[in-house]
């Protein structure tokens, strides 16, 4: 994917879950290199993640609710 065109992205979040991102987006690491650019992925909004920024299904243990 070229870096320097525009990308969209839609931001979902689902509820007592995730935040599901959808089209063409990047997601970098602190020193910069891509970690990922699936579509969707599926970002950690509980902290209970040990994948993070990546949701690894925990928020169900954490119990997460909207
Ligand atoms: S939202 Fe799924 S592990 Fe945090």
């Amino acid at each position: 994917m070229d870096e320097k065109k525009k990308k969209t992205a839609e931001f979902k979040v689902l509820k007592n879950g995730p935040l599901q991102v959808n089209g063409e987006f990047v997601i970098k690491s602190m020193g910069g290199k891509v970690i990922e650019s699936r579509n969707p992925a599926f970002l950690c909004r509980c902290g209970g993640s040990k994948n993070k920024p990546f949701c690894d299904g925990s928020h169900r243990k954490v119990g997460l609710r909207d």
